[in-house]
């Protein structure tokens, strides 16, 4: 019999799922001026006045999604009170990507399951009617939120909704439209008569400072895990790395989430239950390296299948004690090891850029470095990252092209 034993442990935990991204907390922290702005903004749909459309910006993790959902709550929960028609739906529209699929979404959103209409089949005019049908059919104000509204490749939706009463599509209902998105750019990339109804109000959310994120961290806390569990210095520590990865509250909690399962871990391979260890300012430490790791990781399955192979060469010469490398030297490893598994290979041109691009997202360091007397420049290549990480990360291509001695033992070989 091996030792493996899956008895449940909650510590550190009261409830780890407070921690997990789809949360909703009750309260927010740390947000007060842009609830503020955000709560005038929708302030005329309780008296059954029509608000602006609003376009809500901000980098990632910084709250709008939340505090999208906790105002709307609160609006509908007041609307009902007062018997105020309001009917809210809210769409990501990561996974949705075009105007057709999230106007065929919205008919089945207010449609009965007997009455779903499929995902084709309806040229996309004759969607936005059904939709217009459903709205008038109900009356009252709509309140329609296109969360992560960059992923839509076109603005048609935005446009139609955003003026359906102007163009006559609908008479008794209204609708108000709010957009959402961390993609700075997008608000520019829309055409001028969409953006001037989408963008009736614009709100932005700042990114959070230490102090905010530390107050997130620690309203957090109280729900997720059991009293004590946490030394003091752990919130404090989770909140200035989340700060430093530009003010991201996902990004915090997440990382306090790895620290209590990196507590956790550590706990459940002792069995002494005499000594309830605390989460501490190491398994922060711990959690954060884990979560570099999956960074990387993630960083390189993101890459084409030359650039993979680009990296590996790169990671063999390392295995081999040979790099700093000279990009020539690399290049021949890479053209080796491209050659093996398939009949082309890229130029060193393309390969000196793919390296510079590799630079910026921290996988590999480029050094430029002067040819002593003669003049003239070469470059310098190195792995950036921890070999085995790298390794692993490179598993389809590694299978692809095949082992090179130098790594065989950071593979792990399934036969
Ligand atoms: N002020 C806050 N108080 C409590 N929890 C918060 C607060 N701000 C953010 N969070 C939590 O942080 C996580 C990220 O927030 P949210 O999803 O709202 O970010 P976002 O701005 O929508 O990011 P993205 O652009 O990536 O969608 C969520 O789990 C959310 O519950
Ligand atoms: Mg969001």
């Amino acid at each position: 019999m091996n030792g493996y034993k899956f008895s449940p442990q909650a510590f550190p935990y009261e409830n780890r799922e407070a921690l997990l991204d789809d949360y909703t907390p009750d309260t927010l922290v740390g947000r007060d001026d842009e609830l503020e702005e955000y709560h005038a903004a929708l302030l005329p749909a309780i008296n059954g006045e029509q608000p602006d459309n609003i376009f809500l910006y901000g980098k990632a993790g910084v709250g709008k999604t939340a505090s999208t959902k906790f105002l709307l709550n609160r609006l509908t929960a007041d609307a009902d009170e007062h018997d105020v028609p309001i009917h809210t739906e809210f769409l990501n529209c990561d996974g949705l990507n075009t105007s057709y699929r999230v106007g065929v979404e919205l008919v089945n959103n207010y449609r009965s399951a007997e009455e779903q209409i499929s995902e084709s089949g309806y040229p996309r005019s004759q969607v936005y009617d059904m939709l217009w049908n459903e709205l008038d059919g109900r009356g009252g104000l709509h309140i329609i939120v296109l969360d992560e509204v960059d992923h839509l490749n076109d603005d048609s939706i935005l446009y139609q909704l955003s003026r359906a009463r102007e163009n006559d599509n609908i008479a008794a209902a209204r609708v108000a439209v709010i957009g959402i998105s961390n993609d700075l750019t997008f608000r520019d990339s829309l055409s001028p008569k969409v953006r001037s109804s989408l963008c009736e109000r614009q709100i932005s959310f700042s990114t959070y400072d230490a102090s905010e994120l530390q107050a997130v961290l620690e309203q957090r806390r109280e729900v997720a895990f059991q009293d004590d569990a946490l030394t003091d210095d752990v919130i404090p520590l989770c909140a200035a790395y989340g700060a430093q990865e530009s003010g991201d509250a996902r990004k915090a909690l997440d990382l306090l989430l790895k620290a209590g399962d990196k507590a956790r871990e550590e706990r459940d391979q002792r069995s002494d239950d005499d000594h309830p260890e605390n989460v501490t300012e190491h398994h922060v430490r711990e959690g954060r390296k884990m979560l570099e790791r999956e960074e990387v990781h993630r960083g390189i399955t993101d890459l084409s299948e030359n650039e993979q192979i680009a990296l590996y060469a790169l990671a063999t010469l390392h295995a081999e004690g040979e790099t700093p490398i000279r990009s020539r030297r690399h290049y021949q490893r890479y053209k080796k090891l491209s050659e093996r598994a398939k009949d082309d290979s890229f130029t060193s041109r393309w390969m000196r850029d793919q390296m510079d691009d590799l630079a910026m997202l921290g996988l590999v360091s480029v050094e430029k470095k002067n040819e002593g007397l003669d003049g003239g420049q070469y470059r310098e290549h190195d792995l950036a990252q921890d070999l085995p990480v790298v390794i692993d990360a490179l598993s389809d291509v590694i299978d692809f092209v095949g082992v090179h001695d130098s790594v065989r033992k950071y593979v792990n070989v399934q036969e």
